[in-house]
């Protein structure tokens, strides 16, 4: 097992890639705290992961509210002596352009989507100092590196690239490892009210990546399983873009340029 003994905060784990994660990091070995807003889904993360014999245990946290991260950060040290691991998955996503958003909905963004991981590596870098080790994963997204819309939501998960830089560079030396992954379109919750409005979205999508799909939480979860195991032991600092090709090029654009030769 990967994570055996391994005790580790997954934060937006009732969904999508962070409930993936939970799952993944649990079967691994991993005591995992599963934090969210949403209580239910939390609770469900926590029984499916019982149900297979795993560890978990739920804590609703609001990622964007800094005396509900330390009390969050506080419950996990009580109760499991300290925090190996912090994935920071937990994100919303509104608004499109610039002259769409109000500024209410810009800084909600900017607050669930960066300044959380920001708060959540705050409250755990210490205890990792202390200890001289510990790894975080910062889940990013290729709107941090590309213009695909969500202006808000994407200057944030840039936001997210350059503070995994910051932090390798400042807690490498008491053996902390801080890495991103910038997925591609995956299919979860998040893309329910695009899909309510389109409810071929991920099909028309498809087509626009090389791969000719859009991606499985399983497939974020394994990367960041990696990163969080001392299989990544040398990875620090680094960008893992795990998007099917979409920011690989542009052969859409190429056909349509070429297409005089
Ligand atoms: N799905 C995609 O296409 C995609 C692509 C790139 C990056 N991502 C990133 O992956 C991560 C996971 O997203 P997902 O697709 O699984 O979405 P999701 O909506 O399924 O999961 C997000 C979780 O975060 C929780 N959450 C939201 N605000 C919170 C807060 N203030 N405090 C605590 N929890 C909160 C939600 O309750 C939810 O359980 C996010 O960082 C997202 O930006 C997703």
């Amino acid at each position: 097992m990967r994570l055996s003994g391994k005790i580790a905060i997954i934060t937006g784990s009732a969904s999508g890639i962070g409930k993936a994660t939970a799952i993944r990091f649990a079967h691994e070995g991993a005591s995992v705290a599963v934090t969210d807003l949403n209580t239910a889904g939390g609770q469900s993360t926590v029984d499916e992961i019982k149900a297979t014999g795993g560890s978990a245990f739920f804590i609703e946290a609001d990622v964007s509210n800094e005396a509900s991260v330390v009390s969050m950060t506080e419950a996990v040290i009580d109760a499991q002596g300290r925090v190996d691991i912090l994935v920071n998955n937990a994100a919303i996503c509104e608004g499109m352009d610039v002259l769409d958003i109000a500024s209410e909905t810009w800084d909600r963004n900017l607050s669930v989507v960066l300044r959380s991981v920001y708060l959540c590596s705050r409250a755990v870098l210490p205890h990792m100092i202390t200890r001289k080790q510990g790894s975080i994963v910062n889940i990013a997204s290729v709107n941090g590196i590309t213009a695909v819309g969500n202006a808000a939501y994407s200057a944030a998960k840039a936001g997210v690239i350059n503070l995994t830089q910051n932090m390798a560079c400042s807690y490498g030396e008491y053996g902390i490892r801080v890495n991103a992954i910038a997925p591609g379109t995956i299919r979860t919750e998040i893309w329910a009210e695009r899909e309510k409005s389109n409810p071929n979205v991920f099909d028309d999508i498809a087509d626009w990546y090389p791969l000719k799909r859009v991606g499985k939480p399983d497939e974020i979860a394994s990367t960041a399983l990696f990163l969080a195991s001392d299989e990544a032991s040398f990875a620090t600092g680094a960008l893992f873009v795990i998007d099917g090709g979409l920011t690989a090029g542009m052969r859409k654009w190429t056909d349509v340029a070429m297409a005089s030769e």
